[in-house]
């Protein structure tokens, strides 16, 4: 758990580290090569440690080499992820892609849905099916056999995320051309096109709603840093706001995040943006809106974070979570710190005031790190337990969190 003493403004500088969303694609898209991948600071966090475990039990060799993972697929021969393995990693399913590109088959066991909704594949298997992937699904493995892979149309009925990077990677190595209509926008895809690009692929469109992937033989090796973690500093800008505090984030994405320094602006916070860097600084707050759409729009994954941060701004502010269907666990642990939100069906509304410390449980990833944004704004002692889940996320919070003047401690 975190001890978190409230109260205290955050003040100072931080460094922004790569994108866990960015990196868990990128891992599994390693396993298209037979040539060494070296990917540069590669966040160590649990999620990504899991993706680095999943790799090995497939035949990739890893090295850790200070911050940066070398990857050598040269000797995986798998395509069938274990299934104890696969069902406890919904980070599993971006190794669908991969297994057809390079072995033309996969064997995964369905992922599990978690805390925030049912996370279904459905719209992976129709894109996979696109390309000629013939699927069968039974016992609870998904089987895919790509024999007759080949490029193709690929209308996606929802701009998923991992369903646009799944079918980028099968269609890399696949004969022909694939457009994929409707794709996710999100900044981590253009991340993957570009990882791709320096193996040798031919991607284009990646960040547009339209992604063109030119099919080639092989892929070479490449050494390559991912982007900056948009979220991890949203989390970071919310924490500031919450306590009244400045800071500033260096190699950060400010063109990643329109959307989220405009509705801190909007909440009344001073922001200014460089090419990398972002400075915040707040003093006196007011309510705001939030409406959570798929890229450019204000992302899901900083929706908690911007309820705890409404739980200390006085006045009503309103929360609407369009992306997923069950991201509002947190709410029943931010009025355990005296927070007063009105909750129906995917509406908030937070009257927002004064917080006072509590005893608390994280339930998912970003739902915890909202608990410790309110612990930082609350009176008084707070503890935040299951801290497992935010170390998915966030390469130990608590130490960001005490380098901009918080008292956290990992009890
Ligand atoms: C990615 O998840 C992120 N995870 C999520 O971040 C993020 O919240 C999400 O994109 C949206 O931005 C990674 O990148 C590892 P989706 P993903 O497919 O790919 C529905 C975090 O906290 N859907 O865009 O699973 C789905 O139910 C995590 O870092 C289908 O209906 O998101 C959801 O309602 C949480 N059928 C919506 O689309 C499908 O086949 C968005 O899902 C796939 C998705």
């Amino acid at each position: 758990m975190f001890l978190v003493k409230g109260g205290r403004r955050l003040c100072g500088e931080m460094e922004v580290a790569c994108a866990k969303n960015a990196v868990l694609p990128i891992l599994a898209a390693a396993m298209l090569t037979d040539e060494p991948v070296t990917i540069e600071d590669c966040p160590n966090l649990v999620d990504a440690r899991n993706m680095l475990s999943i790799l090995e039990t497939l035949g990739c060799r890893v090295e850790a080499r200070g911050k940066n993972v070398v990857l050598d697929a040269s000797r995986a021969e798998s395509h069938e992820m274990p299934e104890q393995l696969s069902k406890r990693l919904r980070s599993s399913i971006f190794m669908l892609g991969p297994l057809i590109g390079r072995f033309r088959r996969a064997r995964v066991s369905y992922p599990g849905g978690c805390e925030i909704g049912q996370r279904p594949i459905d719209l992976h298997l129709k894109g996979l099916r696109a390309l000629g992937v013939t699927i069968r699904e039974a016992h609870g493995m998904i089987e895919c056999d790509g024999a007759r892979l080949r490029g193709a149309d690929v209308y996606l009925d929802f701009p998923s995320v991992g369903a646009t990077e799944n079918v980028m990677m099968a269609a890399v190595l696949a004969r022909g051309k694939t457009t994929i209509h409707n794709a996710a926008r999100e900044p981590e895809i253009r991340d993957l096109q570009n990882f791709i690009n320096a193996l040798g692929g031919r991607v284009h469109g990646g960040g547009s709603d339209r992604v063109v992937i030119e099919g080639v033989k092989a892929l070479g090796g490449a050494r390559y840093r991912p982007l900056p973690d948009r979220i991890v500093a949203g989390t970071l800008l919310a924490a500031a706001a919450a306590t009244r505090g400045e800071v500033h984030l260096r190699r950060a994405c400010p063109g990643d995040l329109g959307a989220v320094l405009d509705k801190l602006r909007q909440a009344g916070c001073e922001v200014e943006s460089g090419e990398t860097e972002i400075f915040l600084r707040a003093r006196t707050l007011r309510p705001f809106e939030v409406s959570t759409q798929p890229f450019p729009g204000f992302p899901t994954d900083l929706q908690a974070q911007f309820m705890a941060l409404a739980c200390a701004v006085e006045g009503a502010s309103v929360i609407v979570e369009n992306v997923f269907e069950n991201r509002f666990a947190h709410a029943a642990q931010l009025r355990r710190m005296g927070a007063d939100i009105f909750l129906s069906g995917r509406l908030a509304v937070v009257r927002g005031g004064k917080l006072y410390g509590a005893d608390v449980q994280a339930g998912d990833l970003r739902g915890g790190a909202a608990l410790v944004i309110a612990a930082l704004a609350a009176e008084g002692e707070s503890r935040v337990e299951n801290v497992e889940l935010i170390d998915r996320g966030y390469e130990s919070l608590e130490n960001m969190l005490a380098a901009l003047g918080a008292s956290v401690q990992r009890i």
